[in-house]
């Protein structure tokens, strides 16, 4: 086996690379064996000479013996490794300049002339609004006819319930709660009724549906003028 002798007493300043790998000048004090390409036997040299021999790559591939991957190849692994942690960290940086915004439906709508609606419930508003329509001849609460409108969210933990016309309620998928068409709850583990929204007469004639202002039953609100557009 052939073996790269150093010894700290002779530097490659004005040698040239070819002539330090030749066999036979090296001395046998050199504290550090090194494994050597083919041909290469023994070599004297200084600490900083090495480092010189070192920086020029050229050099570097002809006694680089890794059996996987040559220096080069590994400096180029790194560098990969070192743009995509800095384009990774510059991605997560510039996701900072576009927040998560949440584009819900305006809380108010005008949902036409009363005279388009017949008795019962409509369900038109549903998708977009979440809000049921709904004309009665005699309210349970106001005792007149008219319009009022139910929000869609079930009062348990806030599903979105089902209007079933062939039975006339409104029942909650979740977990099987189910509302009269007034709202009212009457099975199921929903604590109390469903909510109605402000509803009133808009300058222009149409309906006006507000959602940012609610009623509950259970709190009396549902007598409220606003709760319960007559007509
Ligand atoms: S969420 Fe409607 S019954 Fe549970």
């Amino acid at each position: 086996m052939n073996f790269l002798l150093l010894s700290p007493d002779t530097t490659i300043s004005s040698a040239s690379p070819a002539a330090l790998f030749s066999p036979g000048r090296g001395l046998s004090n050199a504290p550090y064996p090194l494994p050597a390409s083919a041909g290469i036997s023994r070599i004297r040299t200084s600490w900083p000479a090495l480092a010189r021999l070192f920086l020029s790559s050229s050099t570097l591939d002809a006694i680089d013996t890794s059996p996987l991957l040559t220096r080069r190849a590994w400096l180029g692994l790194a560098w990969g490794a070192f743009s995509a942690a800095s384009a990774a960290a510059l991605a997560a940086t510039g996701r900072f300049m576009f927040p998560n915004v949440l584009n819900e439906p305006p809380q108010q709508f005008k949902a036409g002339f009363p005279n388009e609606y017949g008795m019962g419930v409509d369900e038109r508003w549903k998708e977009k609004y979440a809000i049921w329509l709904v004309r009665t001849p005699e309210d349970i609460e106001q005792h007149a006819s008219g319009f009022y409108a139910l929000i869609s969210v079930c009062t348990h933990l806030g599903c979105t319930p089902n209007y079933l016309s062939a039975e006339n309620k409104f029942k909650c998928p979740c977990h099987g709660s189910g509302f009269r068409t007034t709202g009212v709850n009457f099975e199921g583990p929903a604590p109390r009724p469903l909510e109605r929204a402000r509803i009133v007469l808009a300058d222009d004639g149409q309906i006006l549906v507000d959602k940012s202002r609610k009623f509950q039953r259970e709190l009396g609100q549902w007598a409220d003028p606003e709760a319960f557009l007559k007509a």
